[in-house]
Order: structure tokens, then sequence, then C-alpha cells
């Protein structure tokens, strides 16, 4: 088969019909809820400025690099996660489940996922029947707990939105993905300029990007009882993982889609900045109708966008359709995104299991689903089941959990032997091949094999060790507290 990446005779595998493709299918994934429905209840969760500025230095000293580790190791391979590391380790047991590892955080992942993306599908109904527009922020509030009250809503939206993505998934790389995302990635981006412009004019300007952008340590490493807490820090780097789509392989499985003479390092530091830009804007428009309505930032949690921005649409002329079209742009960007996770499982399935991509779809596509439904009744059937505690030590409710258990330890443990297999263990010429090259920037690849061999697995098994160390408390007797 010709094979449309490269115009080359190639294995029978999907491919990018161009770079550019790439990178809207790259920044497809890395954009979603993460950036939009995540990011900022995090932001205002963990104090503003603070949060951001940690965020920042993740993305740039821990993202990018395994951004660019995870593209090289799926194209020189073209295989997903297990693959891979089974074929670049000659089989060697340990790094294989490196791989497994990855897919695992895929079913999890997406098993809540999908129904914060059933939450968008249904707010998007809401706003298209004008459910919010006469409403105050305490209806506001009222409608969005009604609505995790309610294990029917939560189950059918969760539905909905795992047969779309199955449905996707199904027609494989090319038909599926790439004419969705070519239209829609473009018109989100106009969407949300028109509602940081409004924020910025019809809100509280000043009050917004500064609660975002003027840091405060003190709150950012204390708790609520003024005691050190490594929380916040732990959680700017599992956002950086989570909102870039890193440390599970899904950036290995598009990876293993793009051409050969494509260059990755540009493709990379593109989708990055893409992606930050838009957590960046949404958290904007979010915090300037905060201060405007005189709302607590750290009080909202996963409820935020559902319940600020229904505000702002209630107010603005035209709210209406806005707000529908927002949503309903929200829940492609929340597909696009979900569509990876599916697709990294399916293509483990495909390459090393030899199922047919409808069986594997189909079958794990049902996994995740019937997963999912524990976090679909985590608001109402099953509010009492709690499974870790918060910063506050107030118990957690399962799609929390699950999403924190994900987010902060599979994908940096993931993220952590990614970047020390790409910066020690792949073989010299593979790494001058595929990050060289194609691409003009020796200073980038030298810059970026430092910092991935030296810097990134430091950081963040020092992170990792935080995490673990909360449960034993040693960080904690050092600086004092207990
Ligand atoms: N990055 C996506 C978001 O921000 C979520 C996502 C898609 C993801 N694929 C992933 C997260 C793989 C971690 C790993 O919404």
């Amino acid at each position: 088969m010709k094979n449309p990446g490269t115009g080359l005779e190639g294995p029978a595998r999907g491919m990018w019909s161009s770079r550019f493709m790439f990178i809207l299918a790259a920044a497809g994934s890395a954009i979603g809820l993460g950036n939009i429905w995540k990011f900022p209840y995090m932001a205002g969760k963990y104090g503003g400025g603070a949060f951001v500025l940690m965020y920042l230095a993740c993305i740039g000293v821990i993202g990018i690099p395994i951004l660019v580790a995870e593209i090289l190791i799926g194209r020189h391979t073209r295989k997903n996660p297990v693959g891979a590391f089974s074929v670049l380790s000659r089989k060697n047991r340990f790094w294989t489940a490196v791989g497994f590892l990855g897919v695992a955080s895929g079913f999890v992942i997406l098993s809540y996922y999908s129904v914060v993306g059933g939450w968008t599908v249904d707010y998007f109904t809401k706003s298209a029947a004008g459910s919010y527009l006469e409403a105050d922020p305490g209806r506001i509030n009222e409608i969005f707990s009604r609505m995790l009250a309610n294990p029917w809503e939560q189950a059918v939206w969760h539905t909905v939105f795992m047969a779309a993505t199955m449905g996707i998934v199904v027609f494989g790389v090319k038909e599926g993905l790439e004419r969705w995302i070519e239209v829609l990635m473009p018109l989100l981006l106009v969407l949300l300029g028109i509602l940081v412009v409004y924020g910025l004019v019809a809100g509280d300007a000043a009050g917004g990007l500064g609660y975002l952008f003027l840091p405060d340590w003190g709150k950012f490493v204390t708790n609520a009882a003024g005691e050190y807490t490594p929380r916040p820090m732990l959680e700017a780097m599992g956002q950086a993982f989570f909102t870039l789509s890193l440390g599970m392989g899904a950036m290995i499985t598009y990876g293993s889609y793009l051409g050969d003479q494509e260059n990755i390092p540009g493709s990379a530091l593109m989708v990055a900045i893409l992606d930050t830009a838009i957590a960046l804007l949404a958290s904007i428009a979010i915090f300037t109708i905060v201060f405007q309505y005189d709302l607590d930032p750290k009080a909202a949690g996963p409820g935020l966008v559902f319940q600020v921005l229904p505000l702002a649409f209630s107010q603005m002329p035209g709210g209406r359709f806005i707000g529908t079209a927002f949503f309903l742009l929200l829940s492609f960007a929340a597909l696009t995104s979900a569509i990876s996770l599916l697709e990294v499982v399916v293509a483990h399935f495909i390459d090393d299991r030899k199922w047919a991509r409808r069986t594997a779809t189909v079958i794990m596509g049902t996994v995740v689903w019937v997963l999912g439904l524990f976090s679909a009744f985590s608001y109402n059937l099953l509010e009492n089941v709690t499974l870790l505690e918060d910063k506050e030590g107030q118990g957690m409710p399962i799609l929390d959990s699950v999403d924190l258990i994900a987010t902060n330890y599979m994908l940096p443990i993931g993220g952590l032997f990614i970047a020390l297999f790409a910066g020690w263990f792949i073989k010299q010429q593979v790494r001058d091949r595929q990050l060289l090259e194609h691409s003009n920037s020796r200073t980038f690849y030298r810059v970026w094999l430092f910092v991935t061999r030296y810097f990134t697995p430091v950081a963040v098994a020092i992170l990792i060790l935080f995490m673990i160390d909360k449960h034993l408390g040693i960080a904690e007797w050092i600086v004092g507290g207990k």
C-alpha cells in the first residue's frame, strides 16, 4: 500500500495526510476538557497566579521534552505504546510493562472523561433550550447540582458521549479524525476569543487578571489550616501531563501516524503553544466573570465552567446562541481528546493482538463505558463512597479520586519512564535521525537531550516521591509541620 504520509511504499497503517493535519490532530487530543474545564478550576482552587506559573514551568521543562520524546518513539516504531516499548527494548518485560501502564491509563482516564464530556453535551442541550437564561447565580448553581444529583441524566449523557467516541474510532485515523478537527478547532478558538473580549470588557478585568497572573506563594504551599502541603505543586505537574495528553502514549500513537519527513520539534512546540494559549484564554474568560459577580474562585471545583460561563451567557447579547455554540464546540473538543484516549487502547489490540478495528473498538469501548458508570454515579447513587482525601482532608467523590490517581500518579510514572527511555535507552542514531534530519535546529536538539536526560526525570521523580510521601509525612516532618 502507498503510504499517504510519505508517498512511499509503507505498512498498511493509517497516516496523517500532512504535518498540518498531525498538528491539528495532536492539538485536538491535547485541547479538551483539560484546558477549559479542569485548568480554570484548578487554578481557582490553588490560588491563581502561583499555580499558573508553576504550571507554565512544568509545561516547559517536563511537558515539551516528554511530548518530543513520545512523538519520536511513535514515529520510529510506528506502533502503540505497548508495541513500541516491546520492540525498542527487545521484548524486555519491564519496558513492555510501561507500555501496558499507558494502555491502562487510557482506560481509567477515558472512563471519567466521558462522564464530564457528557456534562458538556447536556449543557449544549440546556443552552439551546434556554434553561439558564433568566437565572441568577444561585439558580445557575442549582441547575448544575441538580444535573449531578440525577443518576439517569448522568448515565444517559455518558452513554451518548462514549457512543460518539466509539463511532469515530471505528473509522480509523484518517476518515475518522481529520475531517472533524479541521473545522471545529479553529472555530473553538474564535469563540473563546469572543468570550475573552466579553470578559475583559463587561467583567472585572483587573480582578480576574490579577488573580490569574499575580502569584501568592504563601497560599500556594499551605492548606487552609496553614500547614505545608506539596499538593498544589503536584497538581500543577499532573495538569501539565494531562493537558498535553502525555504519560500514557497517546502521543506515541499519534506520532506513529506521522510522515517521515516532518519536523518533530517544530510540531511539538506548536501543539504546546496552542494548548497553553487555550487554557489561559479560557481562564481569563472565566475569572473576569467570577470577580464581576464576587464569586469565590476557590470554592467552585469541577462545576466552575458550568456555573460561571452561563452567567455570562445570560447577560450578553446573543447569549443563547453563543452559549449553545460554546458548549457544542467544547463537546467536540472533548470528543477529539476522548478519541485519542480510546485510540491508544484500540491500537494496542489491533497491532499486538491482531484484533479487527471494529471488534477492538466495540469491546474496549464497552468496558470503558461500564467503568465510567461508577464516575457517573459518584455524585448521586454512590455519593457516600469516597476513595481519597483532598488538600483539606475531606473525602473526595469517585470521579475526583479517579482523576487524581490517573493524573497525579499514573501519568507522571509513565512520563518518567518515557523520558528515561528516550533520553538514555534509545540508540543515538535513532534520536538523531528522528530529530535532526528534518529539523533545522541543532540547538533545540541539544537542549532537549540535556533536559530530557538530566532534568525532566529528576524533577518528575522528586515530585512522585513527594506524592508518595504525602501518605508517609516525611516532608512535613522536615519542614517542621508535624
Ligand atoms: N489532553 C486532553 C485534555 O486536556 C485529555 C487527554 C486526551 C489526555 N488524551 C490524553 C490526557 C492522554 C492524558 C493522556 O482534555
